[in-house]
Parts: C-alpha cells; structure tokens; sequence
C-alpha cells in the first residue's frame, strides 16, 4: 500500500483535482481558521492544504503514513517558504500525538483509503481540544447499492489503494459516533479529466479494458460518479462532501 502510494506521489501532487481552487476554498471556507491556531492535517499526502491552510494559523502540522509523500510536503513547503508547516510520518488510525493539543484537525480525499474511517475521525476528535474543529472533505459513492458498487468497483480497478468512498448519511454518522457536533457542511463538484484520472491508476491494461466495459453501462442511480463528453474529452464528475464538527 505505502509502495503504491509512493509512486502516486509525484503526480497526486501534480495533479489538478489536488489544486482544485473550488475544493480548496470550500475547505477554508468550513475551517474558519484564525490566525493564533494550531491545526493538523491527517494523511496530508504532498502537504496541499497545510500549505493553504498555514498562510491563514499560526502552525499547521502534517502526518503521513507514506515517507515519499512527506518528502514531497517538506520539500514544497520549503519552496513556498512556509516555514510554520512541520510534517512527520504516522498512521491516522493511531496517532502518536496528545489529547487536545491543536484547535482545528482537517483531512482531505483520505477516508476512502482507509479500511477504518471510524477509527480515522476517533482520532480527531481525540486531538482536537473541547471547542475544537474537526474538518473532513471525500468525494462520495451513492447511497443507492448498485449505484455504490458500481463506482467503487470502477475505483479500485484503477487504484489499489482506493478502498470505499462513503455516502452523506454515513460521513455525518461517523461525525455523530465519535460525539462531535456537525456545524457546518458543503457539496463541491469535481471534473476531472478521464484520461489522466486513469493514467494515474495503476490498475494496467487490463483492468483499463474491464474499467470502460463499466463505464459504457453506468447504472441508472448512479449520481456521485459520472461521465460526459465535452469538446472531444471525457470528463469525470465525483461529488466532493466537507463537513465542521465542533468537538
Ligand atoms: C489521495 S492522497 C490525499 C492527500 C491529501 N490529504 C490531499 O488531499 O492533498 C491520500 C493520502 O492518504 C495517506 N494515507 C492512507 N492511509 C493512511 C493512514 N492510515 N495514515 C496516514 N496517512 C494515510 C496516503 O499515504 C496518501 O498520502
């Protein structure tokens, strides 16, 4: 898994749904950040959002379970000169850090990795202090089953790593499980290009072939995860959900 993420890291960074000013801003906009906070932000990946969000606190911290993708956070944070963003290797499911020691937590495009979500926003909650603000943005797969099933499907032939986008309903659950308080929540569109969204894959020719015979039969449910022709491309639409708990 971390092998498969590495080799992502270069282009994840790279790639424009990572920099997609409408998801960024959305984030921000639901964070509220102030300028004497401390934030963390959960499987940062290439440290996108710390670096956003660190132009807004006081210090944002990263945690990565993939050494190559906290390289590439270091290394741009540097180049951007952001010298209040630190990041560290760990996995979110069980972080080596202190109850109650930042003000804000925030993680993006990281639950459907993770086998656990519920241990993921667990350890948020743990970390973050009483008044706190716990952020969380994922794309979504529908509500519908085979709608669900279908996509995910799609996913995890092009990605490995991808292991389930959840619904609405159960992103706000998993807020309610771990005693957090939803506040606040958005829906942001994502179009990205097919073709580069499945070169970035690294399911082979093989799972590419069984990828269009899904896409060419698209069930009649499906709303989260979608496929249009525009100017000669292909244009994949997900849905992007965030929501603000206060702890
Ligand atoms: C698609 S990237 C998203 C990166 C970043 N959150 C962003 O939106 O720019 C998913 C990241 O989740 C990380 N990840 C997956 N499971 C993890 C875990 N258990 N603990 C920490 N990071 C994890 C991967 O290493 C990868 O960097």
């Amino acid at each position: 898994m971390v092998g498969e993420f590495a080799r992502q890291a270069e282009t994840f960074a790279a790639s424009a749904v990572a920099h997609s000013p409408r998801a960024l801003n959305e984030l921000m906009r639901l964070a509220v950040p102030r300028g004497d906070q401390r934030w963390l932000e959960a499987a940062c990946g290439p440290g996108i959002v710390s670096r956003r969000l660190a132009s807004e606190v006081a210090s944002v911290h990263g945690v990565d379970l993939t050494p190559a993708m906290i390289e590439v956070a270091r290394r741009e944070g540097q180049a951007a000169g952001a010298d209040n963003v630190t990041f560290e290797v760990g996995d979110v499911t069980a972080l080596e850090l202190p109850d109650a020691s930042f003000d804000g937590v925030i993680t993006r495009f990281s639950l459907h990795h993770i086998p656990a979500p519920v241990r993921v926003i667990e350890e948020l909650a743990r970390i973050v202090r009483s008044g706190g603000s716990v952020v969380v943005a994922d794309h979504l797969a529908d509500a519908d089953g085979e709608a669900a099933a279908w996509s995910q499907e799609i996913e995890r032939l092009r990605d490995p790593t991808h292991w389930a986008c959840l619904s609405d309903s159960r992103m706000r659950r998993l807020g309610e499980g771990a005693h957090l308080t939803l506040e606040d929540e958005g829906l942001v569109g994502l179009e990205l290009d097919l073709e580069d969204w499945l070169d970035r894959g690294s399911g082979g020719a093989g799972a590419r072939a069984v990828i269009e015979r899904l896409l060419a039969d698209p069930p009649a449910s499906a709303q989260c995860f979608g496929v249009r022709e525009s100017d000669g491309r292909r244009i994949l639409s997900l849905r992007m959900w965030a929501g603000r708990w206060v702890r």
